[in-house]
């Protein structure tokens, strides 16, 4: 199937010059739907390291982790925007084009040691995934790789990861 095709493209958003790469129209279409979390699933069926967890990152990424957890028979966390998650956290702050945002996790997430997977819905510049990955580190956490269903490799963000397996399934140059 071809995915590209169910990704809407919007010029010009959120700022001029910018090409958004709208998965709305891909996640409305219910064959598009269902193809994507059976290839994500696929793919990591061929890696190494089973997770015990995935990890999704707000908002997007609340999309896919959790319906790849259950196809995996994983359990799922959640890295939240600041202020939202109720038990004591620990935060990370990130850069974005124009300042900065924080990402939060509970601190008793996980057991020590766990392995995780990083999943959110597109990788462009990177520095999301980047951060949500140190704050996982610094909880104890093993990234064993990270899922993306769209990668905009012009920015090469994935050179800011850790060198463990990424999936993803769409590039855009
Ligand atoms: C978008 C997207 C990724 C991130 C990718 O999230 O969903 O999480 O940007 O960009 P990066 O690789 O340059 O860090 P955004 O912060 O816009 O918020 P949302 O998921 O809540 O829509
Ligand atoms: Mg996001």
């Amino acid at each position: 199937m071809d995915l590209k095709a169910l990704i809407r493209d919007i010029p010009d958003f959120p700022k001029p010059g910018i090409m958004f790469r709208d998965i709305t129209t891909l996640l409305r279409d219910s064959q598009g739907l269902t193809h994507v979390i059976d290839r994500l699933t696929h793919q990591c069926h061929s890696l190494d390291h089973k997770p015990d967890y995935i990890v999704g990152i707000e908002s997007r990424g609340f999309i896919f982790a959790p319906a790849l957890a259950y196809q995996l028979g994983a359990g799922f966390i959640p890295v939240r925007k600041k202020g939202k998650l109720p038990a004591q956290v620990h935060s990370i702050e990130y850069d974005l084009e124009y300042g900065t945002d924080t990402l939060e996790v509970h601190q008793d997430a996980v057991q020590e040691g766990a392995r995780v997977m990083i999943v959110d819905d597109v990788i462009a510049t990177g520095g999301t995934a980047k951060a949500t990955s140190e704050l996982l580190t610094r909880i104890g956490c093993d990234v064993v790789s990270f899922g993306f269903v769209v990668e905009l490799r012009g920015l090469n963000g994935r050179s800011l990861l850790p060198d463990v397996p990424m999936v993803t399934l769409v590039e855009y140059d």
